[in-house]
């Protein structure tokens, strides 16, 4: 008997201290990493260079993109009332992942909660989520089996901050707000690490400290931007630490992004003007608008051209990032077929040239007038997208070109000497979207040091 009660105490207390540890995710925090089991969790997404972003939500209804709440100064309580309005009848994951398949992308990224603090999944302890609300439906559900299904990666995007928080907008006066907005946070974030099977990109935007009150202070009645240069200094903490240790730990695997101050997998930039230079050294993905307008849907957008979004794509590979191309699916649950029409567009110019771009890094010749340059092993790929006048001149290389041709088998003539490696292509041959030249080396091209191409 007395060993029983032994027993069982024993048994209680190291289950008690079990659900302690479990409650204090920073206890089991992992062993950093080391460079190269960090390449190694990144092999996948630096193979896949091409991604397809997609925001949606309620601001598909109104249709002015997704800071419509925001920028129209719509009251909480008026906004909240989309959710009855939101039945995406036609929704279908499974068609979304073929549109996504067929354009040529390796992987997804969905707005699981957007700034609005709508969730698109399951959340009990919340009111406002679409299994809740009119549609009474987990889309996060559909989607991430679906493009899990169909061999896609699977990325969500979650937004910390949520408008509907004044601690957001004054984390000081407003502390408690602050702190509600930021359980809401961490139990969010939990729910989606465990309840979606493996997630493979864990997009945060809007969590960074420096973005609370939107990177102003409101200090002597008054509201002012804080210089770039000056941090926020106030009370409140998003706790990020304890969320990044959790997901270390729930989701091993996954990528984050850069964007809620937790040692980062990769680096975001945003927006077309936000290209960039050639970064090697830290892994990047540039993400833009397949319209020219917002990121959520927005009927009158017009669609970039073909030649935009496959030189876009091109030119992030030829400076070694990743591209994230966004589309915002219409109120019905819906892509726009003209949206998803360019996207097939983007996948028949990847099935023909696709060898030129996946499983590459960028470089040796850097980024300039001409185009940009990717390789892979003993290749090199040349992607022209402006022709100099004469022929194209790239920098020796201590290295030598064995053979070089056309990728679509056109017409070329090449030699090489002292002065670099001299390129003609008769302006039948060129494809006035990239013209794409493959260059052999006698040995792999990576260890070689980038070099610069002369102008014009
Ligand atoms: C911005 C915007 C947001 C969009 C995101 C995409 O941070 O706040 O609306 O989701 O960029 O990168």
């Amino acid at each position: 008997m007395r060993s029983v009660i032994v027993t069982t105490t024993l048994a209680l207390l190291l289950a008690s201290a079990v659900s302690l540890e479990a409650q204090d995710p920073a206890a089991s925090a992992p062993a950093p990493e080391t460079a190269a089991q960090h390449e190694a969790r990144l092999a996948w997404w630096r193979e896949a260079r091409f991604g397809v972003f997609i925001h949606w939500g309620l601001y598909a209804i109104p249709g002015h993109g997704e800071w419509v709440q925001w920028n129209e100064q719509i009251p909480v309580e008026e906004y909240a009332k989309l959710a009855d309005e939101f039945k995406p009848t036609q929704f279908d994951a499974v068609a979304w992942a073929a549109t996504i398949k067929t354009a040529g992308a390796k992987y997804a990224v969905l707005t699981a909660r957007h700034h609005d603090g709508f969730a698109l999944f399951d959340d009990p302890q919340s009111e406002f989520t679409s299994v809740k609300a009119a549609a009474h439906h987990d889309f996060v559900a559909d989607y991430t089996k679906a493009i899990r299904a169909a061999g896609l990666r699977v990325g969500l995007y979650y937004s910390p901050l949520d408008w509907r928080f004044p601690g957001y907008i004054m984390p000081d006066l407003q502390r408690k707000s602050a702190e509600a907005m930021r359980t809401q946070y961490h139990r969010q974030m939990e729910q989606l690490m465990t309840n979606y099977g493996k997630l493979d990109v864990i997009w945060f935007d809007g969590g960074e400290t420096d973005w609370l009150n939107f990177g102003a202070d409101w200090k002597g009645a008054e509201w002012k931007k804080r210089p770039r240069e000056q941090h926020y200094s106030g009370g409140f903490s998003w706790e990020h630490n304890k969320v990044y240790a959790q997901l270390r730990r729930l989701q091993p695997q996954t990528l984050i992004n850069g964007r809620a101050d937790m040692p980062e997998d990769f680096r975001s930039r945003e927006g077309d003007g936000a290209l960039g230079g050639f970064d090697a050294e830290h892994p990047w993905e540039l993400c833009t608008t397949i319209v020219k307008g917002a990121w959520g849907w927005q009927p009158d957008a017009e669609i970039k051209s073909l030649t935009h979004l496959v030189q876009m794509l091109v030119k992030a590979a030829g400076r070694d990032g990743n591209y994230l191309l966004n589309v915002g699916p219409r109120p019905d649950g819906t892509i726009d077929p003209a949206q998803a029409q360019r996207l097939r567009e983007i996948g028949d110019w990847l099935r023909k040239n696709g060898g030129s771009i996946y499983g590459t890094r960028g470089g040796p010749f850097l980024p300039g007038d001409y185009g940009v340059s990717t390789h892979q092993g003993n290749t090199v790929y040349v992607h022209v997208l402006q022709w100099p006048a004469g022929p194209l001149m790239l920098p020796a290389l201590p290295a030598k070109v064995l053979r070089v041709s056309l990728l679509d088998g056109g017409e070329l003539s090449w030699s090489q000497g002292e002065r670099g490696i001299e390129l003609t292509v008769p302006a039948a041959a060129r494809d006035a979207i990239d013209t794409i030249m493959k260059l052999e080396f006698d040995q792999p091209v990576t260890a070689l040091k980038p070099v610069a191409v002369a102008g014009k």
